[in-house]
């Protein structure tokens, strides 16, 4: 087995044509492999785009709402990342899921050509957050300067090209958005927008309750909303990702829960990059009816 020093700031390995954090890749076969339940619910994203948000709110309604039950774990425990594998550190999330009680959250970050083929078979429900492009590369840029576990991002600007390139964990963004919305016309599939959520929280929240047949009173929406606002996650340490060992992460580098505002984007584009960034999503996003708001 690979020691946990070697896995760390390592180029990306390739898995089904996309490329994926290195220590992720090892023993691909449990992947592949997993035997998904009928109840299981998915929580699939493009990392960045509001999993760990989107996460607390899943486990929330499933536990009517109490903010004690949800603090029982970290939200890596309660809410386990199908591919995430780290020797030596961690439990993969293949094995936390294998002996966890239904109805189990799956957490992943997998394409719709990647996902195992276990999750359509068995109608597993799926809940997926789409975020703007211009708002994911700035998060994935920030969290991959402090996340050891994926290779060093350089500059902004030499980060930005990787992205449009597709040559990030997880492949491109265009293509894993676009994927989950095509899927969703013929599979179980709640589609959010992490812009709506910002602008609206209970009533994305609502929809959640709704798709997972979870009749709530207003009270416990109320009470989930204000457990999951940006705020009380960040402060919470069962969400915030303080637990993830230091070696791993590092929240001095830049926290996990950095801002979570829609259009902080333009805080880091120039002018250029925004506009050569606008051109390439024009040929990349043509011919699809799937929009996103770059601000509220
Ligand atoms: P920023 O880096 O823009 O702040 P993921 O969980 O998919 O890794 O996404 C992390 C992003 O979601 C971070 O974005 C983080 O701040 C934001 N986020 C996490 N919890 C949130 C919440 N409750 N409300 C709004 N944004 C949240």
């Amino acid at each position: 087995m690979a020691s946990a020093d070697s896995l760390l700031r390592q180029p990306w390995r390739t898995v089904h044509g996309i490329p994926m954090v290195c220590a992720f890749a090892h023993n691909w076969e449990r992947v592949d492999a997993f035997q998904s339940r009928p109840e299981d619910i998915v929580v699939a994203t493009f990392p960045k785009s509001g999993t760990t948000w989107i996460s607390e709110i899943v486990d929330m309604i499933l536990h009517g709402g109490d903010p004690e039950k949800c603090k029982r774990d970290a939200i890596t425990h309660r809410v386990p990342m199908l591919e995430l594998v780290f020797p030596g550190q961690m439990l993969a999330g293949t094995e936390q899921l294998a002996s966890m009680p239904s109805p189990r959250v799956v957490k992943t970050h997998l394409p719709v050509h990647v996902l195992p083929p276990t999750f359509w078979a068995n109608g597993c429900k799926m809940v997926y957050v789409g975020r703007n492009a211009k708002d994911v590369a700035v998060s994935f840029y920030h969290f991959t300067l402090m996340n050891k576990m994926l290779p060093h991002p350089g500059t902004w600007a030499e980060y930005l090209e990787e992205f449009m390139a597709g040559r990030v964990a997880y492949g491109s963004w265009h293509d894993h958005v676009k994927g989950y919305w095509e899927r969703r016309k013929e599979h179980p599939i709640l589609y959010l927008f992490y812009e709506d959520m910002k602008e609206d929280p209970r009533r994305e929240i609502g929809k959640v309750a709704q798709f997972l047949q979870q009749d709530l009173p207003a009270a416990v929406l109320d009470a989930i909303t204000r457990h999951t606002s940006f705020e009380a996650m960040r402060d919470n340490p069962t969400t915030n990702y303080t637990s993830v060992p230091a070696d791993l992460m590092d929240h001095d580098i830049s926290p996990f829960m950095r801002k979570g505002i829609a259009g902080d984007w333009k805080n880091h584009f120039t002018v250029a990059q925004s506009e050569r960034f606008d051109e390439d999503y024009a040929q990349k996003m043509a011919g699809t009816d799937l929009h996103f708001r770059t601000e509220l």
